[in-house]
């Protein structure tokens, strides 16, 4: 792969100036991708993984700096035993797989969510795989495991009462910087664009306040079939969008 995010931006035809920082993804329609090919879910999972593979190198091609992918969300762990499982062990498989991958390219692995709930094994190659990137500058990839978003914010509102309770933090000095220094993503900018994969309109307890003014692109397009083209064509299309925040720019 080569290291030069603006030969590689310019060979795909995008604006330089127009690179989201951070891209935040919904990874959806694995499962119908499998139906319809009358395979088993957990088929469609894996062509999914390599969806991700090819969707993390065409990120860290063109100098994104954060890359959050919606890969098992709280809800998940009531699908059945067999599909949670499935996930965890590919999960397991492409954090070993990818591992020098990610060393070779300077991508610093993190991981958002309650993490705990995972099994040993997973959380074992995790942190192995975490502590081997951490020193990386290049990419963050940023897997949301075992994430909700309601989840997150109530667990930095205890965080914050804590410190409350504590006499350390002044409750009328907590300012929007306070709160999003205790979410999970403290550090990282906001995202500036979300896409979803296979049409559906909906935010899915997906980064719920860090998603307030980035713009969305769903495309039908189930992720097993979603391309590094399709990719770089919403980047196109988000880099002809104008971003107001709330503001009149004329
Ligand atoms: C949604 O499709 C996808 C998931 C719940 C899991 C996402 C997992 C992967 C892309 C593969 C593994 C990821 C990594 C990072 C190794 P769905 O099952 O809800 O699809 P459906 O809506 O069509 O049923």
């Amino acid at each position: 792969m080569s290291s030069d995010p603006a030969g590689a931006i310019a060979a795909a035809g995008l604006d330089p100036e127009r690179i989201p920082r951070h891209v935040a993804v919904i990874m959806d329609g694995n499962g119908r991708w499998a139906k319809k090919r009358l395979m088993n879910r957990v088929l469609g999972h894996e062509q999914g993984m390599e969806t991700v593979r090819e969707i993390v190198r065409a990120s860290r091609e063109i100098g994104i700096s954060v890359l959050t992918l919606y890969a098992f969300s709280t809800e998940n762990w009531a699908r059945p035993k067999a599909e949670v499982m499935a996930l965890m062990t590919l999960l397991r498989r492409f954090l070993k797989s990818e591992r020098q991958e990610m060393v070779q390219n300077h991508i610093r692995l993190n991981a958002i969510g309650q993490t705990e709930r995972l099994p040993k094994d997973v959380r074992d190659s995790l942190d192995e795989t975490k502590g081997l990137t951490a020193e990386n500058q290049g990419m963050v990839l940023n897997l949301s495991l075992s994430y909700g978003g309601r989840t997150e914010i109530t667990e930095m509102v205890q965080s914050i009462a804590r410190k409350a309770a504590k006499g350390e933090i002044d409750p009328e000095t907590i300012t929007e910087e306070t709160v999003a220094d205790h979410l999970y993503t403290k550090g990282m900018p906001d995202p500036d664009l979300m896409i979803r994969t296979s049409g559906e309109m909906r935010i899915s307890n997906f980064l719920l306040w860090q998603l307030a003014y980035a713009e969305f692109f769903i495309t039908e397009t189930l992720w097993p079939d979603f391309t590094k083209e399709e990719y770089y064509d919403i980047l196109k299309a988000y880099g002809r969008r104008e971003r107001r925040f709330g503001k009149v720019l004329r």
